[in-house]
């Protein structure tokens, strides 16, 4: 860790969560250099839906790199790629009726919403973009001015106009409709608001601190968005690739985005994102937005396995039965928690347990990395516990994560009871 401690940059995050070298991974088990292992409820952040080293991923790079394919391509053809785009037609658009074309952008989530916004605004001609309370997009500067928490947003000195926020489901409690708020402001001439190029948002805020919007709303905002002639995209990049229990997140609901980000797990552990859009809005002249890591060839090959889980519903019925279990799991949890206000959401195989308590949910965090637990923390305040382990964890592992936490949890609670009883 010296090496670390002297020369990575302070900006270094995950690393203070959890302080050690990781050495080797598989499925929902890291272990670090000393051989301790842990059970990872973290999966890179939403990147390792399908696990660590996953046998299928492992196998096919090893034989795309011993029969020499294209490792870096720009965005020429190649083999892999090619493979790829009709694998992701044949399992993913085609059965969902969807009609996308498909982008490579840079290699990160926030490119690919870079991407959206830009392509949006130059199709609309109108400089307004509405984002949402406790959005989260990313940090380059124009994801940056879509994304909420001023903890990102206090840094960069520079203008972060043409983006209004409108409120979230539930942002002011469940008795206040922010649709009927939205579309006044639309109707209003006189109400400042510019008629944006399109809304973004997460179908279900990650990190903003697992905030799930109902399929009602989505549908009323779809509804908006067609009235108004606003592009709506649906940010996937987090939730996407199976998380929610179906490919995309927004299935449930039964909307249909025009535009739709995606990146962690789409690449199957390796850095890909891409952008899907009706194919009228391809209004891209040859060139005109590019960049020399677009479409990973590794990825490629990574992914076309991975996307081998959607060929049958084994996956996304498993999701959805271990969602039951998550939730059943907090929520007990949460009621037996007397005297601490504490909150459990969540869809698929996303789960926020919320500590009202300031610093509690990080305390939380560490203890469970202690016992050999990762989780991360969500929210404004980072006051949400974070489950988000891959999908394909077996179930004794996700129960045994779980009795981590609830173990971490009551020690902690005990640990302030009797704190409490020595000052008193
Ligand atoms: C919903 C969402 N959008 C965009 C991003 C940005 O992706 P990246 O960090 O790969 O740039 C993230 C990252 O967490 C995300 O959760």
């Amino acid at each position: 860790m010296r090496i670390i401690e002297k020369m990575e940059s302070n900006v270094r995050g995950y690393v203070r969560s959890f302080p050690t070298v990781f050495k080797t991974a598989k499925g929902a088990r890291l272990t670090d250099a000393s051989g301790v292992e842990y059970l990872d409820f973290f999966a890179g952040a939403g990147t390792l839906n399908y696990g660590h080293n996953n046998d299928k991923v492992t196998a096919a790079l090893i034989e795309h790199l011993q029969n020499d394919g294209i490792v870096h391509g720009l965005d020429m053809a190649t083999s892999a790629k090619t493979t790829f785009m009709q694998k992701f037609k044949d399992v993913i658009l085609t059965p969902r009726n969807l009609e996308y074309k498909m982008q490579f952008t840079g290699p990160t989530g926030t490119n690919s919403v870079e991407t959206a916004l830009k392509l949006a605004r130059m199709i609309k001609g109108r400089s307004n973009i509405v984002a949402f309370t406790n959005g989260f997009h990313g940090l380059t500067m124009g994801s940056l001015a879509v994304t909420g928490n001023s903890f990102y947003r206090d840094e960069a000195h520079i203008s972060r106009s043409n983006v209004s926020f409108m409120p979230y489901e539930n942002y002011y409690g469940d008795d206040i409709d922010t649709l009927r708020i939205f579309r006044r402001h639309l109707s209003d001439p006189s109400s400042g608001l510019d008629t944006p190029a399109a809304v973004i948002l997460e179908t279900i805020q990650a990190e903003g601190g697992i905030h799930v919007a109902s399929p009602e709303w989505l549908k009323g905002l779809e509804e908006i968005c067609r009235e108004f002639d606003i592009l709506l995209i649906i940010d996937d990049i987090q939730v996407g690739n199976g998380r929610s229990g179906d490919f995309f997140s927004f299935e449930e609901s039964g909307i249909t985005p025009d535009m739709v980000t995606l990146s962690k797990s789409i690449g199957g552990g390796l850095p890909l994102a891409l952008l899907l859009f009706r194919p009228e809005l391809d209004q891209w002249k040859p060139g005109e937005h590019t960049g020399t890591f677009r479409g990973n060839n590794l990825a490629f090959v990574a992914s076309t396995q991975t996307l081998s889980y959607w060929e049958n519903d084994d996956l996304s019925k498993a999701v959805k039965y271990k969602s039951q279990v998550i939730r059943e799991r907090l929520e007990k949890i949460s009621s037996e928690l007397n005297g601490y206000e504490t909150d459990v959401r969540g869809r698929g195989m996303i789960f926020g347990f919320e500590f009202k308590e300031p610093g509690f949910a990080a305390e939380v965090s560490m203890k469970c990395f202690e016992k050999g637990l990762i989780i991360e923390l969500a929210g404004a305040e980072d006051q949400v516990v974070k489950f988000l382990p891959p999908l394909t964890i077996a179930e004794e592992d996700l129960q045994e994560g779980i009795n981590i936490f609830e173990e971490a949890v009551k020690e902690l609670v005990q640990e302030k009871e009797n704190h409490l009883r020595e000052e008193f």
